[in-house]
């Protein structure tokens, strides 16, 4: 997909109607109450709110820390933890997506390929946004480990707070079209394809 597909991600505001069939079937205020949701949807989803949440509350808390509102050395030990399991965590649910899901979905649905392709292009766009900002928190965490004034280092999270707060937008609109191709696919399919379930 080129920098100018109008589906990628950083261009469109939702999936077109074609792929949209199936959710249309299945809207996202049943979901709750579908069965699937015991089984991998319900996994699904739980997985990507911790994403949602996670980022906003990583986002808020480098804003705060830019502003002075916490100690360096405390904001930086939880900002650690929380940076780090939010950049590998969502490289490995990448990587589970593209090497096991994404494919076996698209055989089994070859109607939906198109939607993978996008999402699978979604990762690559994604993984450019986590290299920054795994860049940028080495930078943070270099500075303090170097001695830098608090000041410097202060200066360095709200910089990084603006990078997460941009980055933010694009994984929330993956997120949501992601959802909008795949439970309503695992709803309708799960009752008759364990692959599915
Ligand atoms: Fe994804
Ligand atoms: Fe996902």
């Amino acid at each position: 997909m080129t920098e100018t597909d109008p589906l990628a991600l950083h261009i469109r505001d939702g999936l077109p109607d074609e792929l949209l069939a199936l959710s249309k079937r299945h809207p996202r205020e049943g979901w709750a109450r579908s069965a699937g949701m015991s089984g991998s949807a319900g996994v699904w989803l739980e997985r990507h709110g911790f994403f949602r949440a996670l980022s906003d509350h990583i986002a808020a808390g480098l804003t705060g820390f830019g502003g002075g509102k916490e100690d360096v050395r405390a904001y930086l030990g939880r900002f650690q933890r929380e940076m780090g399991a939010l950049l590998s965590q969502l490289d490995g649910h990448h990587r589970v997506e593209d090497g096991h899901y994404f494919p076996m979905f698209s055989q089994a649905a070859p109607e939906m390929t198109r939607g993978f392709e996008i999402l699978d292009a979604d990762h690559h766009a994604i993984h450019g946004g986590l290299h920054d900002l795994a860049e940028q928190s080495r930078s943070l965490l270099g500075a303090a480990q170097a001695g830098k004034t608090d000041r410097d280092i202060r200066d360095l999270g709200a910089r990084l707070g603006e990078t997460l707060t941009g980055f933010r937008p694009l994984l929330v609109r993956h997120l949501d079209d992601e959802e909008d191709i795949v439970i309503p696919l695992i709803i309708e399919r799960g009752r008759t394809d364990p692959r599915f379930a």
